[in-house]
């Protein structure tokens, strides 16, 4: 279901003690100062911290435990892998799929991913799936073909169901980390692009109801511009995640 919604991807960042420090702040600024809003939150730290991290979240409110990537085999001899029913059972509600930095680093490709998909859909999380281009990709406009196809061959295997549990983020590879953040406009003209080859391959209320997040360099400063958008229904966050009046500010967007 549709909503808004900013999840902190702490990617490998901290030690513990400085993430227990940060989610503190966090929820203390965030219950201060977030009213009125039905704004949902998910920090994903490292996987270490999930179990800790989870156990500091105020209970039944908007805040949400993710991790950051899970395995496509439900268990096995993959050492050093964990898998979507482990995440499940440390309170782990979403997990990141297909971040472009581990389709480049790690190599997965959207194979890998609709297989990703499905295990974590088979241990009850909710996947948040990124697609997005570089910046040759979008210099050759073909940012659409791109990520159609990322969503052809990632995501739309699943069926009506599964898709609902779905949230969808478009991180363009060029505005991650790079402090180049997409203009409003750039990034809602990719927005309604995936929301209409969601209603083409499902139907006109799963793209409606389909959460759609931007990443890329988003902070306290744009955040309430590209959230204000139609389509852009709030923020896959990384650098600006790591510090607590930043996303509590980003959090405050809407
Ligand atoms: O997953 C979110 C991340 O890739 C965005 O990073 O630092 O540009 O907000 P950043």
């Amino acid at each position: 279901m549709r909503k808004n919604l900013v999840a902190g991807n702490w990617k490998m960042n901290m030690t513990l003690q400085d993430g227990l420090a940060l989610v503190s702040e966090i929820t203390n600024m965030v219950q201060d100062e977030v009213t009125g809003s039905d704004v949902q939150v998910v920090i994903c730290p490292p996987f270490p911290f999930l179990s800790a991290i989870g156990k500091q979240l105020p209970e039944g409110g908007r805040f949400h435990l993710g991790a950051q990537n899970c395995h496509q085999k439900e268990s096995g001899a993959y050492t050093g892998e964990v898998s979507a029913r482990m995440l499940q059972s440390v309170g782990a509600e979403y997990v990141i799929l297909g971040h472009s930095e581990r389709r480049q680093y790690f190599r997965e490709d959207n194979e890998l991913l609709s297989q990703k998909l499905k295990a974590a859909l088979a241990a009850g999380l909710k996947p948040i799936f990124c697609v997005g281009e570089s910046l040759e990709t979008r210099e050759a406009d073909d940012t659409f073909n791109f990520i159609s196809q990322q969503l052809k061959e990632g995501l739309f295997h699943l069926s009506n169901e599964e898709f609902d549990q779905v949230v969808v983020a478009y991180e363009p590879i060029w505005a991650i980390g790079t402090g180049k953040t997409a203009t409003s406009a750039q990034a809602q003209e990719v927005h309604a692009f995936i929301r209409e080859q969601i209603a083409r391959a499902y139907d006109a209320e799963a793209a409606e109801n389909t959460t759609i997040l931007y990443g890329g360099s988003a902070n306290a400063q744009n955040a309430r511009e590209l959230f204000s958008q139609p389509d852009v229904d709030g923020g896959l966050i990384g650098g600006a995640a790591l510090k607590s009046r930043d996303f509590t500010e980003i959090i405050k967007s809407f």
